[in-house]
């Protein structure tokens, strides 16, 4: 028997931390874009493009990701992809949502970063209305040049004011942190937070984490999962407080399983883990579904619940105000029935 119900995670006031914009392109809204910009992306149907949702590894996941996007050109497509998803977002209880965009993956097809960050902002100016508070975190692809991320950040200087942070994203294969440490302190620098994935099982995955806690000096770190394979940087994060994005259905996806009892042992080691949906159109569910998931399988229980949303709320970047305001929230609920 599960301990908490949809309508009790639903309830919660939640962050979603690690929500790749691009992941939530439902095949609908694939089709509606192609026909809209009259791009032939050889499918018709929504049964084609799920039938291209065929991934085993990060890999395989991304040879499928990038393509997908060719359907967006606009800057009516990136809003309406955004918004698309903070409805989404909104119906699941989410109250701050700080959304990834992965500008490379546009600018190399063609399409200017003005476009990509005009639609997403407008989005994220509409989010209130729907009771989201919404962010963007611009992600660099790693299996792409430093130079090129570097590129990327000038070009990212003019609308710092619409961007709180950066991330590092894409294929971990031979792309590890301290290739971009440099881009990363010149970010720093011009006042974004910090986030990197460590994606699950990786080559050296725990050297990547070591390096991306004590060079980079991030304050959140999306996935990790496998720092639990040292204890002394579990202890590090702990008394550091940096944050941690898992995303169960993501993992079971990308690696043979939803690594379940390794986000569990992180939460009861006092880490701070919060839980979010990766890319949900490709990994079969959005943040409540991943909670829901989670907490089926490990049998968590409703306090741990309310920890993984609390945790969320106090490691996002929204500034203590809002903070506060939600994790009063948050109490009333977790004190009701
Ligand atoms: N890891 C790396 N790259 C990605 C991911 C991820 O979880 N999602 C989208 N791009
Ligand atoms: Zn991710």
């Amino acid at each position: 028997m599960p301990v908490v119900d949809r309508e009790f995670v639903t309830a919660l006031p939640k962050a979603e931390l690690h929500l790749h914009i691009e992941g939530t392109l439902e095949p609908e809204l694939k089709l509606e874009l192609a026909r809209r910009n009259g791009v032939d992306i050889e499918q018709d149907t929504v049964e084609d493009v799920r039938a291209t949702y065929d991934f085993t590894d990060l890999t395989s996941f991304l040879a499928v990701y990038y393509p997908a996007m060719e359907v967006l050109v606009t800057e009516q497509d990136f809003h309406d992809l955004a918004l698309a998803y903070l409805e989404r977002a909104a119906a699941d209880g989410v109250v701050r949502a700080e959304i990834f965009f992965d500008p490379q993956a546009h600018t190399s097809r063609g399409v200017p970063f003005s476009i990509v960050v005009d639609g997403l902002w407008s989005a994220v100016q509409e989010a209130p209305s729907l009771g989201v508070d919404a962010a963007l975190i611009m992600c660099f692809l790693r299996d792409m040049s430093a130079e090129s991320a570097r590129e990327t950040l000038e070009a990212s200087l003019p609308y710092r004011d619409r961007i709180v942070g950066v991330g590092l994203d894409s294929d971990e294969r031979g792309n590890p942190p301290e290739k971009f440490a440099a881009v990363f302190a010149a970010a720093k620098e011009a006042g974004y937070r910090l986030t990197m994935h460590c994606d699950v099982d990786q080559d050296d995955a725990i050297g990547h984490i070591a390096t991306v806690m004590d060079e980079i000096g991030v304050e959140r770190i999306d996935h990790g999962s496998n720092i639990l394979e040292d204890p002394a940087l579990v202890a590090e994060a702990k008394q550091r407080g940096i944050g941690f994005t898992c995303c169960p259905l993501s993992n079971s996806f990308v690696t043979e399983q939803m690594k379940g009892a390794e986000i569990t042992e992180l939460l009861r080691s006092g880490l701070k883990v919060s839980i979010a949906s990766d890319d949900p159109s490709y990994f079969g569910g959005y943040v409540a579904d991943n909670i829901l998931a989670l907490a089926e399988a490990q049998q968590l229980t409703r306090e741990e619940v309310v920890t993984l949303a609390r945790n969320s709320l106090e490691i996002s970047w929204a500034g203590d105000e809002a903070t506060q305001g939600w994790l009063r929230r948050l109490d009333e609920v977790a004190a009701q029935g």
